[in-house]
């Protein structure tokens, strides 16, 4: 194992048309391109022969093409045309580019960056199935993948950082149920009181009990459940790719529920979830800059990070090449937020 076997996120479907085009990821530069048929290809965006970035070349037929002395490279890295070369002379065999997996799946095109591809991509749940409203953003965070998903799936922050919008500070306690699985972890509130903010009132329906539910799952996404019935229930998940240690675009796909009237939900839920997110890239930028400043983390834990270390182990297990641990645990935790 390790966290390039894993599948992420390069861009939007719609996004990627016969024109190359480069995508950063893992510190490494990667082209991606569409063929005659439409299908996806990716390789790395260096040319075998000079180095030149082939994202600034073009696609003919079915090879992408290196902007500098025209090397034509098939969707399979290999080089098929050197345009120097006199008649009947044959390709070199190093005049190859590695080329890369790559899948379309919810709307997205995913590449993994390693050798040894885990079978497919997580699917968004209940991404635009029918009876649900979907809408997506894409929002570039100036920190690393771990801060970014601790970020999403803590409570506490949300009473500060989103203030009013999303809750406000609340005495009262609750149990947090901590469940960790070989590769997610879960946080189910038990009791959650209603809050007097914006969101809440706005789209809590009146007379049902809240379910909330928190998960990470390995190694880069994270979803939240708001459920009241069968009728009300609201998914946020976000993959998040790594573009080099200290930069992070997350793809957040929000499905939800709403009676009949999830396209007018949309109309307000949509803008206030833009506006809750760019609150998030703020304090995310901040605590960037300062472990820059500062040259790293000396975080100081507490119980009531609930998902953290739990997420940081299984990253570092399966950075250090090791099997992720079986072993299911189960904690009960007083919160408030
Ligand atoms: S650098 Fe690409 S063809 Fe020469
Ligand atoms: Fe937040």
């Amino acid at each position: 194992m390790s966290l390039l076997n894993d599948w992420y996120i390069a861009c939007a479907a719609s996004e990627l048309k016969r024109k190359p085009k480069a995508v950063r990821m893992f510190s490494n530069g990667y082209v991606l391109w569409r063929d005659q048929a439409g299908n996806a290809h990716a390789c790395l965006d260096r040319c075998a022969h000079r180095n030149a970035p082939l994202s600034k070349g073009h696609v003919e037929k079915n090879c992408i093409v290196c902007p500098y002395h025209g090397w034509q490279y098939g969707s399979d890295g290999h080089c098929e045309k050197i345009p120097s070369l006199a008649e009947g002379r044959s390709i070199p065999s190093q005049a190859k580019v590695r080329s890369i997996n790559v899948c379309e799946q919810d709307g997205y095109v995913w590449i993994c960056p390693g050798e040894n591809p885990s079978p497919k991509p997580r699917e968004f749940p209940h991404c635009d199935e029918k009876g649900w409203t979907t809408f997506r953003m894409k929002t570039r965070f100036a920190s690393d993948v771990e801060s970014c998903l601790e970020n999403f799936l803590d409570c506490p922050h949300t009473a500060t950082v989103h203030r009013g919008w999303f809750r406000n500070p609340d005495p009262r306690e609750m149990d947090a149920i901590v469940r960790k699985r070989r590769d997610s972890v879960e946080v189910e509130f038990e009791n959650e009181p209603t809050s007097n903010s914006i969101i809440s009132r706005l789209f809590y329906p009146k007379n049902c009990t809240l379910q909330h539910i928190d998960r990470f799952i390995m190694p880069n996404i994270s979803r939240v459940d708001y459920r009241f019935d069968e009728r009300h229930h609201f998914i946020i998940t976000s993959q998040a790719t790594p573009v080099d240690d200290l930069i992070t675009d997350v793809y957040t796909v929000i499905s939800f529920c709403y009676g009949n009237i999830g396209w007018l939900v949309r109309l307000v839920f949509e803008p206030m979830s833009r506006h809750i997110i760019q609150q998030d890239v703020r304090i995310m930028k901040l605590q960037g800059d300062n472990l820059r400043r500062f040259g790293g983390p000396d975080y100081a834990h507490v119980e009531t990070d609930l998902i953290a270390l739990h997420m940081q182990s299984m990253r570092r297990r399966v950075e250090r090449v090791l099997e992720l641990n079986d072993e299911s645990t189960e904690k009960r935790i007083r919160i408030r937020f």
